[in-house]
Parts: C-alpha cells; structure tokens; sequence
C-alpha cells in the first residue's frame, strides 16, 4: 500500500494537527476500501511505480518529468497506454518520460499571465484551491516554495497527481483530499493562495473568500481567476441552470463584481491585473480529453454568447493583501 497522506502539516504551527491526522487516517481507509471504478483507477496509477524521473523541468509550458532514454521500449508502451486510460487530461501539457501529454487546457498559458504579477514564491507556504492534477503546483516547484498544498476533493485527480509526484521525486509538493470548504483546518497558514476556477461554483462566493482568509498567514497574498462576463457595473450573472454547459455554476461576476467581493471579505489592495476573453485556441479537445470543449459551449452563430445565450465568458485575475 502506497502512502497517500503526509505529515508535513505538522511543521506549520496553526494547523489544527489533531484534526489533519483523523482526515489523514479517514483517506487512508478510504483508499483501501474503494468501489470497483475507482480502484482501477488507483490500480492504473500505481502501475508504473518503479520509475523515477532524473531529468526534470518545470519551468517550460510543458511539465517534464522523466526522458525517453530513461525507460525501456516496453515500458515506454505500458506508461502510454496507462497514461491514454486516465483520460480525460483537462489540465496541463505534460511530457512523461518522452510521452507527449496534450490536454485539453493549455494551462501554461494562464502561468504565462500570472507569472509578471507573482510574489517571491521562494520559501513560501502555498495553497493551490482546486489542484487538480498538480499541474500549476509543479510550475510553482520551479519556484523553490518550502510547500504547496493543494486542495483538490476528487480521487480521479489525486491519484493521478501521486502518479506524477512518485515518478518527481518531489516532496515539497502535497495534494489534501479536501475542498476550499475545509482550508481552516489549516489555521493561518498560507503566505500565497491560487483561487482559480473555483468562485464561480460556490454557491456562497463571499463566504468562500473569507474562508481562503482565515487559511492565510497575515500580509499574505491571494490570486484569484475566475470566469466573469464583460462590463463594468459591479453585477454578476446567476444562470438558471448551466452557465456554457457547466452544472454547478452560480455567480458569474463582471472583473469589477469580484474586486468589490474581494475588497468585502476583508482583502486590502485589490487589483484587476488581466483580462482576457476565452477562445478554443485554449481550452479544446484533443486526443487526451476526447469529451465536449470550449467551441460546444459557445453559440455556433454569434461567438459572444453561449449556447443558452448568456455572454460568452472572459477570464479574469486579480490579486490582493491579507491586512496584517
Ligand atoms: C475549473 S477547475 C480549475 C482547476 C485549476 N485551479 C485551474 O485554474 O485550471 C476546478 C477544480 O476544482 C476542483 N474542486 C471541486 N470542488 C472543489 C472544492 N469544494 N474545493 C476545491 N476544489 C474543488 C475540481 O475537481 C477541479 O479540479
């Protein structure tokens, strides 16, 4: 059995330790007595184990962990058709060990506009809400953070981030089976936190920032993403039931709605830093994420509304202060 929890909370001194150890225990049972789907999917990540990447790089768009000329042709083979059925990738690229990972996101787009606007990750205690596969967590290693945490609920996506991390070697690295609902556990912790892509599927988007608050160290920052809609009135759209598709939608704020949610759940020095519209040069099928993307969600004859005919959403950023 394979270790999916780790102990580094106990170095940070607000964590509530009792707390994150019973979390830890209930993940560890919880891994060993999975229904039968799930169990594939941990079986096809730990398949590979063994191989431990020597050429690692972070700092390109794609995350490369491992060269060809590190493993066999065999297995070479067995990694490709491993990595083909954790399909779908909707984060990344990634390059394993020689094998090209196209996702369906190139997320390395919205690192190139964060990037300018970082503070010093080096030596910093990091949350990244909503991980997924790890995919901004490794761009952050590049950095030489002390830890990144991320908080990511769905097995699918923890497992495969161990995947990734096992054949790493990283160990400042660690992904929690919990949601942004549960970062108090972590008192004020956290010098840096990501908020991408999360607001705007809480159903609470203000409670939810004064939440992240509570988890961060005092003088910390906080960058937030989400999905808005164009405009300047401080409004956000409430779609009656899908926003482009997407269940679970609620609050689609305009940039300057979120700055003044921002500015409300108590962070100092808020500003918009980007702005951009989507489009299916970023986010788009490929053959590692075969399902419906960005060009299924948009009206075939007017490119600025969805297909339920709201406006077509723009990607915003912006960043602020816990006060000390
Ligand atoms: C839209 S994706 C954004 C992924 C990534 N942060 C990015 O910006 O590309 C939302 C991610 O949040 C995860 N998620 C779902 N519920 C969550 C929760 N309650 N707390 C934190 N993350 C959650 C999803 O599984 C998914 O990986």
């Amino acid at each position: 059995m394979l270790n999916y929890t780790s102990t580094s909370f106990l170095d940070l001194p607000h964590a509530n330790h009792e707390d994150l150890q019973a979390h830890h225990d209930f993940v560890e049972k919880r891994v060993l007595s999975l229904k039968k789907g799930i169990t594939a999917l941990r079986e096809k990540s730990e398949q590979f184990q063994h191989l431990k990447a020597k050429h690692l790089d972070f700092s390109q768009d794609a995350i490369t962990i491992g060269s060809r000329d590190e493993i066999s042709r065999e297995e070479y083979d067995g990694l490709y058709r491993v990595l083909k059925d954790l399909h779908p990738w909707r984060k990344g690229p990634f390059n394993l060990f020689g094998i090209d990972i196209d996702a369906e996101w190139r997320s390395n787009r919205k690192w190139d506009r964060l990037l300018p606007h970082l503070p010093d990750l080096k030596g910093k205690i990091i949350a990244d809400v909503g991980s997924n596969n790890g995919y901004y967590m490794f761009r952050m290693a590049s950095h030489e953070p002390k830890l990144v945490v991320g908080f990511e609920p769905y097995l699918n996506h923890f497992f495969v981030f161990h995947m990734l991390r096992r054949f790493s070697g990283l160990t400042n690295l660690e992904m929690e089976l919990l949601g942004v609902e549960n970062m108090g556990l972590f008192g004020p912790s956290f010098d840096v936190v990501f908020l991408m892509g999360i607001l705007y599927h809480r159903i609470s988007p203000l409670e939810c920032l004064k939440e992240v608050k509570e988890a961060m160290s005092p003088g910390g920052t906080i960058i937030v993403e989400s999905q808005a809609i164009p405009g300047d009135a401080p409004v956000a759209l409430f779609p009656e039931e899908r926003y482009a598709k997407v269940p679970g939608t609620y609050f689609v704020p305009t940039g300057r709605c979120l700055q003044n949610w921002m500015i409300r759940a108590g962070f100092s020095d808020v500003e918009i830093f980007c702005s951009h519209r989507m489009s299916s040069t970023e986010q788009r099928q490929t053959e590692w994420m075969e399902f419906e993307s960005y060009s299924d969600f948009i009206d075939p004859e007017d490119s600025s509304k969805t297909v339920e005919g709201y406006p077509a959403p723009l990607r915003v950023f912006l960043k602020g202060i816990k006060p000390t």
